[in-house]
């Protein structure tokens, strides 16, 4: 057998590819502050910006013009507190920013992320107690109160970031008794405590004040618990799975993909996204490292792929860059 036959020419190497990309296989990450007349570059994540309520009309415009499907939005907030009430508040940033998407554009599919880090004044993902520890149950009830008022909002499916045992039960039985039965939840189940989330943090102030994440996101160096979370999200009801980060994570893209029959999602993150942008910038390596990147991402068993790359990428595969 000679395997250089099949990659002759290209003819031939198309006929054979076994895995493509779409631009519906993307979903875009937006992120939304306070304020009027905003757009303003995110310093740590190159070409990435911070959005006012008003100028999201063109951004969104743009979006959809591209092909793009989906839209996950990020919030951060005017003022903090120990709580977080801001994350549910029906005037919250993010509450406003779906119904303003919405207006603009409501075929537009709106994701939120439901997370208290953005809204503590601690940075932790939920409540403390006295010392400092996140208290999980405490927590799960006011994800499944910030879940339910994104659904209030107009928010397409609920995306809960957080960790805490039993979220994804708590939100589907407060969705259920809201008369939103219908609204999916896209679980980050296997979401690993990682170095990878440094842009991020700078760019939606969520870095924790002190201590790390690590007693609710998962240990990198564990792959069956990954299973055994997917498992009981799956059990309490998700409709979708997150995989996040995605490049150092592709093996457990791919044991999920071969375990369980779901809709796998995988979050190529703010720190693979800036390590690439400043790489390219640099004339390190060439701009066609990200789709090759995105390609790894969906033959490893990805369905979706939320990733900063969204719209450049949608612009290469429509044919324009
Ligand atoms: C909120 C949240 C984080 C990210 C998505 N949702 C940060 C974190 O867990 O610290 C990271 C996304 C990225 O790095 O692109 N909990």
């Amino acid at each position: 057998m000679r395997m250089r036959r099949i990659r002759e020419n290209k003819v031939l190497r198309q006929m054979t590819k076994e895995t493509s990309l779409e631009i519906s296989d993307f979903i875009y990450p937006l992120f939304v502050v306070e304020g009027e007349g905003i757009k303003k570059e995110i310093p740590s994540m190159p070409d990435c910006y911070h959005f006012s309520l008003d100028k999201l009309e063109d951004e969104i415009n743009e979006i959809v013009d591209l092909g793009i499907k989906a839209v996950i939005l990020f919030g951060i907030p005017n003022k903090k507190d120990d709580h977080g009430s801001e994350a549910y508040a029906e005037d919250g940033i993010i509450q406003k920013a779906v119904r303003k998407i919405k207006e603009i554009n409501k075929d537009l599919l709106v994701i939120t992320d439901v997370c208290m880090c953005e809204y503590t004044d601690h940075g932790h993902c939920g409540i403390l107690d006295h010392e400092g520890h996140v208290l999980n149950d405490e927590t799960v009830s006011y994800i499944a109160k910030i879940a339910l008022s994104h659904a209030k909002a107009g928010a397409d499916i609920i995306a809960p970031s957080d960790m805490m045992d039993f979220r994804i039960k708590a939100i589907r039985k407060i969705l259920d008794e809201n008369n939103f039965k219908n609204i999916p939840i896209m679980a980050y189940s296997a979401k690993y405590a990682s170095n990878f989330y440094g842009p991020f943090r700078d760019a939606a102030d969520s870095a924790p004040s002190f201590g790390d994440r690590k007693s609710y996101q998962m240990d990198y160096h564990n792959s069956n618990e990954a299973m055994r979370e997917i498992d009981l999200d799956l059990e309490e009801d998700a409709d979708f799975i997150i995989v996040k980060p995605a490049l150092s994570f592709l093996d457990i893209i791919q044991r999920t993909k071969d375990n369980f029959n779901t809709n796998i999602v995988a979050y190529n993150v703010s720190g693979e996204y800036s390590m690439v942008k400043n790489a390219i910038k640099m004339g390190l390596v060439n701009e066609e490292i990200i789709y090759e990147i995105l390609i790894s991402i969906k033959r490893a068993g990805a369905k979706l792929i939320i990733t900063y790359h969204a719209k450049e990428m949608a612009k290469k595969l429509r044919g324009e860059k």
